[in-house]
């Protein structure tokens, strides 16, 4: 099932594999993604990837970044950019959706739900301390979305992902551990769902009706690997369905592996149901699942001194016949091996590359 074409709605994949968002740092300090970008993207699509995700592209030059290299999604010229990525996948035969993506707390210039300190970068290179939103920063934010948003459709991609994960702005507010307000964006799970579900609208009422629209998000984020933002599956099943009743159409579950049960301390096939398969359940949309497929270190350690291994991509694969998700996404994999669909599909996984973090200094041997 895994190499054979997928729909939803508008959005028609040739095969259920999805480039998982990356940040590479390669663009001009402008924000603008370089030629190698479009390369880059373009070669995943050659070699018969269904849909490439972009990196993180920050929707604003306001707050929305971490780093000037990140490429971004604002100006005309940002826009074009992006623009010759979405005609040089679909000349390869591949649908594009870009990531839209505000660092929150984590920005070279942080906002976010409260006032706090951040840990530092993986570095040590110390973050500056986060200033808390108010009513101007809210309708900032949600122009931007908006913004970025209506480009999207313009430049002829076919869907976009809200990133909601991570510990990055949208996830800072669902979080207890850093969303400390007192109004109505703080407290009860309905308060911090609230900001994030109002960026799902305003997506969504941007686009039109019909545009694919993919929400992010996750149970971890950087600065706690073990973070369990939904504790039960009751938890879960309130955000999956607010987040649908917000006009989303696609979930992506961003979990460490694709294949750990979300909810291990339930009895029977509870316990062992992923991420990916209760969202799945709980909700009525479609999921794409992520994590450790054909790598064996988790993205925690993988920027560690451990070496990374090739392994059978069957266990994934199993999740899509068993109907725990629709798409899977392949992250550094396909970092390391452009041509991992037609490797993969032939049977041929022992032949993978293996990632290493060495492979992020360049973009295919092409620095900007
Ligand atoms: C270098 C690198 C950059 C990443 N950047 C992003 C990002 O911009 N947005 C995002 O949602 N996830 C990001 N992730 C997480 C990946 O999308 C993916 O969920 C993770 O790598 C697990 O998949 P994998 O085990 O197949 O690599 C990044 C991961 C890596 C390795």
């Amino acid at each position: 099932m895994v190499f054979e074409p997928w729909e939803a709605g508008r959005l028609r994949l040739r095969n259920r594999i999805v480039m998982a968002p990356m940040t590479r740092r390669m663009a001009g300090e402008d924000g603008i993604a370089t030629e190698a970008s479009v390369r880059y993207y373009a070669r995943r699509a050659r070699h018969e990837v269904g849909l490439v995700i972009s990196e993180g592209t920050g929707i604003d030059g306001t707050h929305a970044y971490d780093t000037l290299t990140v490429p971004r999604f604002e100006t005309d010229a940002q826009i074009a950019a992006w623009g010759r990525v979405v005609a040089a996948v679909h000349e390869a035969g591949g649908a594009f959706a870009p990531q839209l993506w505000h660092c929150g707390r984590l920005a070279a210039d942080p906002i976010g739900p409260s006032a706090g300190e951040v840990p530092p970068k993986r570095d040590g290179t110390p973050r500056p301390p986060v200033r808390a939103m108010e009513r101007d920063d809210f309708d900032q934010v949600l122009g931007a979305y908006r913004h970025a948003a209506s480009k999207a459709v313009e430049i002829g991609c076919d869907a976009l992902e809200i990133h909601g994960a991570h510990g990055y702005l949208l996830d800072s507010f669902l979080s207890e551990a850093t969303n400390e307000r007192t109004d109505d964006y703080g407290g009860s799970l309905e308060n911090r769902m609230r900001f994030p579900l109002e960026v799902a609208r305003v997506v969504r009422e941007s686009v039109g009706a019909g545009f694919p629209v993919i929400h992010r998000f996750s149970q971890w984020q950087l600065a706690d690997y073990a973070e369990v933002k939904f504790r039960d599956p009751d938890a879960l099943a309130v955000w999956v369905n607010a987040l649908a009743d917000a006009g989303v159409d696609i979930l992506h579950v961003s979990t460490r592996s694709a294949t750990d049960p979300a909810f291990p301390e339930l009895d029977g096939e509870d316990g062992a149901r992923t991420l990916a398969g209760w969202t799945r359940k709980l909700g009525r949309l479609p999921v794409i699942a992520v994590g450790k497929v054909t790598t064996t270190l988790t993205m925690d350690r993988a920027y560690g001194e451990e070496e990374d291994e090739v392994t059978d991509p069957a266990p994934a694969f199993d999740l899509i016949e068993r109907g725990e998700a629709d798409l899977l996404a392949v992250g550094r994999a396909l970092i390391a091996n452009p041509d991992w669909v037609p490797v993969v599909r032939d049977g041929d996984w022992r032949d993978l590359a293996r990632f290493d973090k060495g492979l992020l200094e360049t973009l295919d041997g092409e620095r900007s």
